[in-house]
């Protein structure tokens, strides 16, 4: 090996040790099998049940938005972020516990259990028959979850307005707030969550008139006044367990189930990129799955520890 070569490898390892952001194939010399690790938990937990896929890629926009793509969201214990009222029924914890496990059996102490999850989340999408995209890793793993920072993840009822700012000030567009809530194409949510809509919505006791009048009587069928919270409707009426465009034709014809989704289309500037991932707009129309895998990689960059900040957990439910 030349001087020279030598001299750039030192070179290479003194600036991936201080971290200068996330890369793709940052583990290829280090643990070469890590990411194939992850797709083969992923995919075996969603062969068992389906519904896995967007409870990880809910997991890690619950993640990310919370201190950064820190894993702080996987930590146990007492007032952690687990605990907080957004993350009640969050799932998935063990698929990535597991693909930890077989991970530090090959390689202890050098994959992060951010990045496992910022990697399951990708491949719940190309298991829903998504695109996919490459996900740049060297996250590392945060010190702090604290359940009283969950208060930050949006709420049931938040304005459009409400939803850009939150994404503003993680650095993320509107653009990539309408790709990122079309994640919703796959997975469901509990009655509890949108049944103020459904009846004594408006100030004269009626239903929310933005949803169309045969789905409102449908969703009350399937959650009638005083049944079960808990019971779980699709996001995507139709096409539930398929990533796809239809999630964005649904609210289109006043079917969105989440109050927040549906004021996707009310608002103006939302409804408009709407129309472009449905290819309404001609020229102006943008690739869902394309622009999806963009937006996921700019929110899996939000406040993330790289270099020798933070650590890289043995276990991924609790620090070192
Ligand atoms: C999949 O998991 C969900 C959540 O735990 C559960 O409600 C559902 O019954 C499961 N489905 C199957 C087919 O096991
Ligand atoms: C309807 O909503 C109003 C105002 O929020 C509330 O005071 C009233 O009790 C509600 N009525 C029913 C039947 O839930």
């Amino acid at each position: 090996m030349s001087i020279l070569l030598i001299f750039l490898l030192i070179a290479t390892s003194a600036t991936l040790a201080f971290g200068q952001g996330t890369r793709v194939g940052f583990y290829q010399r280090t643990c070469p099998r890590a990411e194939s690790i992850v797709t083969s938990a992923v995919t075996s937990a969603f062969r068992s049940n389906s519904t896995i896929a967007p409870g990880l890629l809910r997991m890690h926009f619950h993640d990310c938005f919370v201190n950064g793509c820190d894993a702080s969201v996987l930590i146990d214990g007492p007032n952690t972020e687990k605990t907080g009222v957004p993350n009640l029924l969050l799932r998935g914890f063990e698929v990535i516990d597991n693909a930890k496990a077989q991970i530090e059996a090959i390689c202890p102490g050098v994959v992060s259990c951010a990045d496992i999850l910022a990697l399951a989340a990708r491949d719940s999408v190309v298991l829903t028959r998504g695109i996919t995209w490459r996900v740049p890793t060297g996250r590392r793993d945060g010190l702090v979850s604290l359940a009283s920072d969950t208060d930050i993840l949006p709420g049931l009822r938040d304005s459009v307005t409400a939803q850009r700012n939150l994404f503003d000030r993680k650095g993320l567009s509107v653009q990539d707030l309408v790709a990122l809530v079309g994640g919703h194409t796959i997975g469901t949510a509990a009655c509890g969550t949108f049944s103020h809509r459904l009846q004594n919505f408006t100030a004269d006791g009626g239903p929310d008139p933005t949803i169309a009048p045969a789905f409102l009587a449908r969703l009350l069928a399937l959650c009638p006044s005083g049944g079960d919270p808990f019971r779980r409707v699709p996001l995507d009426d139709g096409s539930e367990g398929r990533f796809d465009t239809s999630f964005f034709a649904n609210l289109r014809n006043a079917r969105g189930v989440l109050q927040t989704d549906q004021l996707l289309w009310g608002d103006a500037s939302t409804r408009t990129l709407v129309q472009r991932f449905l290819g309404v707009r001609g020229s102006a129309s943008l690739n869902f799955g394309v622009e999806f895998g963009r937006s996921m990689v700019k929110m899996s960059n939000i406040e993330v520890k790289t270099g020798t900040v933070g650590e890289i957990r043995r276990v991924c439910t609790a620090i070192n």
